[in-house]
């Protein structure tokens, strides 16, 4: 157990009571609808929390890169879902070694990323369970729902591949903002759309066993459109400063934050703390002009400042609360997105109160 002041600074703190509420509430959510939880593993690259998020229910997890699936399949966890295109030689080896494993799903939107991962894994004699991925609104990765029929037969006449079901990312539901009535219908929306995709490829004789929504802001609409199997939030884990800018979650559930100190104070109006950049990352969202959310060393917001430019190891906060605040205080910073400012760093502390009781590392970083 170290008291907070004791440790380094910058610091990654999880504050563990939070957490676990977090994924309680979650789970409770989901699991009310039948659904089935699959966190995405991004948010928090960290064994330790996978396996709460197990202890709370999930059924698997969501990644996005080679080595979140590396991670996870080397801990024992047996259901996988990899929600990018393996494209390029050495995606399409990594994921030819990770299907023999077992568990693995992956996500395809065309012929062009499926062909070569076909032709591999047909030589190596494994089979590669695939949803089809659908763009019910982000305009990222994923089929027109309209063209999901076309791709899909096209996909399932490959040799070796075997469509599991359809799969869609509702990230698009951030650019409602602060209009919570608007974000819900279009979660709703995007759920119903997958359906629908679902119900059209199994008109056509597809296995469609898997329909898969996910995003934290989605969470309370695109699972509940009935036939929805399954949901895949990732940063409810922890929450930040954009899901509370969302309303998908209050301050007070944040379990993420950056410890850090003041190390300057040479002008009136702004203090210089020891997070820049490289502590936060850049992310900003919803929270657009500044960094994250000021806190004190308790994890309460702090009115009157504003985290308002950073370099790479020096942040500037401004506003009339600085005149409080001395070189050497202790302060607390809310990510603006939990899930970029998870992958600046190599380890973070599990908080009880005001003690650090738990140093774990964060892997599969780039
Ligand atoms: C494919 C996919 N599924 C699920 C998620 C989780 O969404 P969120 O971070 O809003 O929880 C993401 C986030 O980027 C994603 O890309």
């Amino acid at each position: 157990m170290t008291a907070l002041d004791e440790l380094p600074t910058p610091a990654l703190l999880v504050d563990r009571a939070r957490m676990e509420a977090n994924m309680a509430a979650m789970s409770a959510a989901i699991g009310a609808t039948g659904v089935a939880l699959r966190p995405h593993f991004k948010t928090s690259k960290c064994l330790a929390v996978a396996r709460r998020q197990v202890v709370h229910g999930a059924i698997g997890f969501t990644c996005a890169t080679p080595a979140e699936v590396t991670l996870l399949q080397a801990a024992g966890i047996e259901d996988v879902l990899w929600a990018h295109q393996p494209v390029g030689p050495t995606k399409v080896d990594f994921a030819v070694q990770a299907l023999t494993r077992g568990g693995l799903t992956i996500a395809l939107d065309s012929p062009e990323a499926a062909e070569p991962l076909s032709k591999a894994a047909a030589d190596a004699g494994v089979t590669v369970a695939f949803v089809l991925e659908v763009d019910t609104g982000l305009h990222r990765a994923g089929v027109d729902p309209d063209h999901a029929v076309v791709t899909a037969a096209a996909l399932t006449a490959l040799p070796a591949l075997e469509m599991r079901g359809v799969l869609t990312h509702e990230g698009h539901l951030a650019a409602h903002g602060s209009d919570r009535a608007g974000l819900e219908a279009a979660g709703d929306l995007a759920g119903r759309t997958l359906v629908q995709v679902a119900e059209a490829l199994r008109a056509r004789g597809h296995e469609c066993p898997l329909v898969s929504v996910g995003s934290t802001p989605g969470a309370t609409s695109a699972p509940f459109a009935a036939g929805v199997t399954e949901a895949r939030p990732g940063t409810y884990a922890y929450f930040d400063a954009n899901q509370v800018g969302l309303g998908s979650a209050r301050i007070e559930q944040c379990a993420q934050t950056v410890l850090t100190r003041v190390t300057s104070a040479q002008r009136p109006g702004t203090v210089i703390i020891d997070a820049g950049i490289k502590a936060m990352s850049s992310d900003s969202i919803a929270t657009a002009g500044a960094l994250g959310i000021v806190c004190d060393a308790a994890g309460a917001p702090l009115d009157g400042l504003s985290f308002s430019a950073a370099n790479e190891e020096h942040g500037y906060l401004t506003g009339p609360a600085t005149s409080t605040l001395r070189v050497g205080d202790l302060l607390r910073i809310i990510p603006n997105h939990a899930c970029g400012a998870t992958n600046m760093w190599s380890a973070l502390y599990f908080v009880d109160g005001d003690r650090a009781v738990e140093r774990q590392p964060i892997e599969a970083r780039h």
